[in-house]
């Protein structure tokens, strides 16, 4: 081909091609994770309560943690833990709690173990399964499921986002991408929260974020050596036990 051909096919193609083509699949802009936000918390309750929400996850999580060795044993059928079965111990760990939470607290905790049982009872065929050792049912996965059956039920957004995250569900906003950067430069000691109010569409929202940091356990899968494969085929972060591998966010539309 000639110079002047070659030219000539390149504007071709060129002026064929749309104009500043839009990314297929990208994000739409505007709008707001939670449009309808039907739990709303006086702005004086806000703090207090967003604390006391991320303590239940987290005590939630350790409950499933404790049975996480019965949850990869092959030779266990029913492993007994009903949705019923872990109501029963979250309600026990969170009665503490219940002493001075306020008639709203008290009915956002009603809403946060219903969405907890509703995600338990719905994973009983896949915990239950036998002759299988690993069957994808850890805390992580838990809190992911309990947050979007939450959020659809009352606007609260409660969610993990991870350093590396493994569900794209857990990937951070601006707000918590700055919160993770910010726990991993301050070290591990660094762990109270960080509260801030934002602007969500035309809501006002109060955000409570602080860091999940790894414990032993943990690092089969968030360990050492960084890249190699780990039991579920996900590449290991090669973190270490205390370093920060993800958030628990919570955020609820606030009133006045
Ligand atoms: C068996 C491997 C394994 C172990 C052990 C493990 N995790 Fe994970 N972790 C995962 C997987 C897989 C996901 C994705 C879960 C999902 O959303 O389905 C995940 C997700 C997470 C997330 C959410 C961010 C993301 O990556 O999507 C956090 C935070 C987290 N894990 C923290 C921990 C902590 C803390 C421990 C120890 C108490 C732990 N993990 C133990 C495999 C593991």
């Amino acid at each position: 081909m000639t110079i002047r051909a070659a030219a000539l096919a390149a504007l071709f193609l060129l002026t064929s091609l749309p104009v500043a083509a839009e990314q297929v699949g990208a994000r739409a802009k505007g709008g707001f994770p939670e449009s309808f936000f039907i739990e709303k918390i006086p702005r004086a309750e806000a703090k207090a309560t967003a604390e006391k929400l991320a303590r239940a996850v987290i005590a939630a999580r350790l409950i499933i943690f404790a049975y996480a060795g019965k949850f990869v044993d092959p030779k266990l059928g029913d492993k007994g833990f009903s949705g019923e079965v872990f109501e029963s111990q979250w309600r026990a760990a969170l009665e503490p709690e219940m002493i001075d939470a306020t008639p709203n607290q008290k009915r956002l905790y009603e809403k946060l173990i219903w969405a907890g049982r509703q995600v338990m009872d719905n994973n009983q065929d896949r915990i239950n399964t036998k002759g299988v050792g690993w069957k994808n049912f850890l805390p992580a996965k838990w809190e992911r499921e309990m947050g979007q059956v939450l959020t659809a039920k009352t606007g609260i957004v409660i969610k993990q986002p991870g350093r590396a995250y493994r569900s794209p569900v857990n990937v951070p906003d601006d707000t918590e991408r700055a919160a993770m950067e910010h726990y991993i430069k301050a070290g591990h000691d660094e762990n109270k929260p960080l509260m801030s109010t934002a602007q969500w569409g035309k809501q006002t929202v109060y955000r409570h974020i602080e860091p999940i940091r790894l414990m032993p356990p943990c690092l089969p899968c968030h360990g050492k050596p960084k890249g190699e494969l780990d039991m579920v085929n996900f590449e290991k972060d090669g973190l270490e036990s205390g370093d920060l591998i993800g958030l628990m966010s919570v955020t609820i539309a606030v009133k006045d």
